[in-house]
């Protein structure tokens, strides 16, 4: 017996058979490009997306056998726009996208930022969907005028998989057009903004079951990245949070009850257990920051991050914003960009690594401590993500947001809290908390450094005093 889990994620799909106890049965994987056609977009083609799934799905097929079921996973909030045939009729935008300030505006200025929050919970951030909408009936009518369904990355990989036009709560929360609360679309938010409510798929709780493939095996309605990630470091209810070292940064906490942030600093989404929340804070650029600045150098990771180790914490005053996307949290401003100051001529190739390791580290701790604002201060934190692999790197994040850090069996977080919802979808477990308990495995726990907390305090200081200098000089 076995369950499959994909996550549609930004480089590529990863995917991972597993057994009824979390032993992983099967992994597998397939990339794609991502194209930044002008500065600050982002996108990519759905088609590639499936491709990659398919090979993946084949792949844990031959290894693994059938599954008894399918959950899907993936990059959030990109916008697919689809013809009354189902076909594609641009790239999508992607959640990283930066084009929709404008559209932003307009949102918050014909709901009211206070209706949009009551409504949604959240306020209009640029990576969301529904402001890419109307950048399409501003930019592109003609793309605008055929659109007859919309759909999220995993959702459009469900479609060609089982031929069902759904999302799910998780997922939805991030388009703005979910009424988070009520866990039910928005008609107020959609005829504001004079947008169809045909387009959109049934919206279902994440191990509800969404549609079966051609040989009858059943479909998760699945959850975004953050939601099923979290469900994969055994985060399903408050206490430790998740901590994500992927393309993005993330501070995630599940919440006692929902609850939106009233200055809406961090994101406010269903969760994936159903009548649950959770809040987070997203950095637009965490381990894509390393990968950027490794292509430039064209060393390994390990050769680079051995290198960073060879500087005492807060590199001799080096620091590095890591806002080369523009950034969400703490500030959301799609022209903020990265920046080092403080070189010396003492600073080299590690030197530039430890600071912006160090500076992802800061970038986190902003969120937390936002995300502490609106509960308790957490024991714990749970990491996953590409970057979790580097020790040091978790060292010197641990040490920043004076947190204990907890690495899990299994890495690929969002493909494993995947896997448990088509588990459940597919009878394996009862329900999420149990699938939780069955298979999520606590490996090694990583402390702050004593001495290096201190040195952090004062160097965070000095990166938020950064951001709001280097605008005024834009
Ligand atoms: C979450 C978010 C990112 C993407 C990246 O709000 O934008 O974490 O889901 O995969």
């Amino acid at each position: 017996m076995s369950v499959f889990g994909l996550d549609v994620g930004t480089s590529g799909v990863k995917g991972l058979a597993l057994d009824a106890d979390g032993g992983v049965v099967a992994a597998a994987e397939a990339g794609y490009p991502l194209s930044t056609p002008r500065p600050g977009w982002a996108e990519q083609d759905p088609e590639d997306w499936w491709r990659a799934a398919a090979v993946v799905l084949a792949r844990l097929r031959a290894a693994a056998g059938p599954p008894q079921g399918i959950g899907l996973s993936g990059q959030m909030h990109g916008l697919v726009a689809l013809d009354s045939d189902d076909r594609v009729l641009r790239p999508a935008i992607l959640w990283n996208d930066q084009r929709t300030a404008t559209e932003c505006s307009e949102i918050e200025a014909t709901l009211g930022l206070e209706r949009l929050i009551a409504l949604t919970g959240n306020r209009a951030l640029p990576g969301f969907t529904a402001p890419k909408l109307l950048w399409l009936r501003r930019h592109e009518p003609d793309v605008f005028a055929r659109i007859a369904r919309i759909a999220l990355p995993k959702d459009y990989v469900r479609l060609r998989l089982c031929g069902e036009h759904a999302t799910d709560v998780t997922d939805a929360s991030g388009t703005l057009l979910l009424d988070v609360a009520k866990r039910r679309w928005s008609d107020e938010v959609l005829d504001a903004l004079a947008l169809e409510h045909a387009w959109l798929p049934r919206v279902l709780e994440s191990p509800q079951v969404s549609g079966v493939t051609a040989d009858g095996v059943p479909v998760a309605a699945g959850a975004g990245d953050q939601a099923a990630g979290a469900l994969g470091v055994g985060v399903d209810r408050p206490g430790p949070v998740s901590v994500v070292l992927g393309t993005s940064g993330v501070v995630f906490a599940a919440l006692e009850r929902y609850a939106a942030d009233p200055q809406v600093r961090v994101q406010t989404f269903c969760h994936a257990i159903p009548g649950t929340w959770h809040a987070m804070g997203v950095m637009l650029s965490a381990a894509g920051s390393l990968r950027w600045l490794q292509a430039i150098l064209g060393a390994d990771y390990d050769v680079l991050t051995a290198e960073a180790s060879g500087w005492a914490p807060t590199t001799e005053g080096l620091t590095f914003l890591p806002y080369l996307a523009g950034e969400r949290t703490p500030h959301d401003d799609p022209d903020a960009r990265g920046s080092y100051t403080g070189l010396s001529l003492r600073h080299d190739r590690g030197a530039l690594v430890r600071a912006l390791l160090e500076g992802v580290a800061f970038g986190l701790r902003d969120s937390l401590d936002l995300i502490c604002e609106l509960g308790r201060r957490p024991a714990l934190g749970r990491v996953s993500g590409g970057g979790a692999r580097s020790e040091e790197w978790l060292r010197i994040v641990a040490s920043v947001l004076e947190l204990p850090l907890e690495r899990v069996a299994v890495e690929d977080a969002a493909a494993f809290g995947a896997a448990l919802l088509g588990g459940v979808a597919g009878g394996v477990w009862p329900d999420v908390p149990a699938a939780v308990a069955a298979t999520v495995r606590p490996r090694e726990l990583i402390e702050p450094v004593p001495e290096w907390i201190a040195p952090y305090q004062a160097a965070h200081e000095r990166f938020r005093d950064l951001y709001p200098a280097l605008r005024a000089c834009r």
